[in-house]
């Protein structure tokens, strides 16, 4: 497999006012042309800061990170960002918060006319057509969303890069959301890297799930490949052993091999005995995972 995107032996220590934190060490994983790959792990373990170095919003301290076999310095249209709390401007509508980046790539060589086009089919790609002219304010959190992603689109980049994009959305919304993105971006041919914390949205979605150990000094602990055939539907996967073999694997990785010291604290503090490998994921893991919702 040819890397399309590589993150090379990568390091990465932030200055803090108690002196250096190491977040990430000796972090390499890539990305393929077309492929749609996950990074999960506990929270506060690097995540972000893996999309962050793609997305070129952070250097990294030693080691690299490439697209196409170039240095990413600095961020740029060909690497879209979708991040969760949307960012959309407020004064502006559906169709404004989506021209605006459309113009900003392709504003140069492209009419008026042209741009309002494509600002239009990627509205319409998620399915918000009939809120074209409405502004934030007056759509829902799902609908939020889906600007969000349709903007992304729209700049056509090479590689999308989605920060928890469905983390704040509830159960139905999410996963109505996460069918439109495999249509969208099977249909596309996408490369996609995506930060996730939910397991099933993970094995659902990817070609590969990279797997990260917690921090400090984070790293790739496994790397999951999932060949499950597309298109993929949830409701006979969820039947799939193969997909119960899969998620069952992310799990294990998750809360038998890198407990996070949050909810082994937990457990002890709250029944006095110490955790037991091998139990079923519960909403306490759940909350550990998502301790800022
Ligand atoms: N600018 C920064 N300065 C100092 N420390 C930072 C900075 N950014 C991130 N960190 C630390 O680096 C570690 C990794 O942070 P990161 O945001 O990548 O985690 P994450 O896996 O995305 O977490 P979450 O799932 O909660 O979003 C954390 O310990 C965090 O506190
Ligand atoms: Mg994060």
């Amino acid at each position: 497999m040819k890397p399309y995107v590589a993150v090379d032996h990568v390091d990465v220590i932030f200055d803090t006012k108690n002196g250096p934190f190491q977040a990430l060490a000796n972090v390499s994983a890539s990305i393929a042309k077309g492929e749609f790959v996950s990074i999960i792990g506990h929270s506060g373990c690097g995540k972000s800061t893996v999309l962050n170095l793609i997305a070129g919003l952070l250097d990294p301290t030693t080691g690299c990170v490439l697209l196409e076999d170039r240095e990413i310095k600095g961020p740029g249209p060909e690497r879209a960002v979708v991040f969760q709390n949307h960012s959309l401007l407020p004064w502006l509508t559906v169709f404004g918060n989506v021209y605006l980046a459309v113009e900003r790539v392709f504003g140069v060589n492209e009419t008026k006319p042209a741009l309002a086009e494509r600002t239009d089919k990627a509205i319409e790609m998620v399915g918000l057509s009939h809120a074209r002219d409405k502004r934030p304010n007056e759509i829902s959190g799902g609908m939020k969303q889906r600007v969000g992603i349709a903007r992304a689109l729209a700049m056509e980049p090479k590689v999308l890069l989605m920060d928890e994009p469905f983390g704040a959305l509830d159960a139905l919304t999410r996963a109505h959301l996460q069918d439109e993105l495999m249509r969208i971006t099977g249909d596309l041919g996408s490369t996609v890297l995506m930060v996730t914390h939910d397991v099933d949205e993970a094995v659902l979605l990817s070609d590969r799930i990279i797997m990260m150990t917690n921090g400090p000094a984070a790293t790739v602990g496994e790397i999951l490949d999932v060949k499950l055939p597309r298109p993929r539907n949830r409701l006979v996967l969820a039947e799939d052993a193969r997909y119960v073999h899969l998620r069952g694997e992310v799990l294990r990785f998750l809360y038998e091999k890198h407990m996070h010291p949050a909810v082994s604290v937990a457990r002890v503090a709250c029944n006095g005995t110490r955790y037991s490998p091998g139990t079923p994921a519960t909403p306490q893991d759940s909350a550990a995972l998502h301790p800022a919702q």
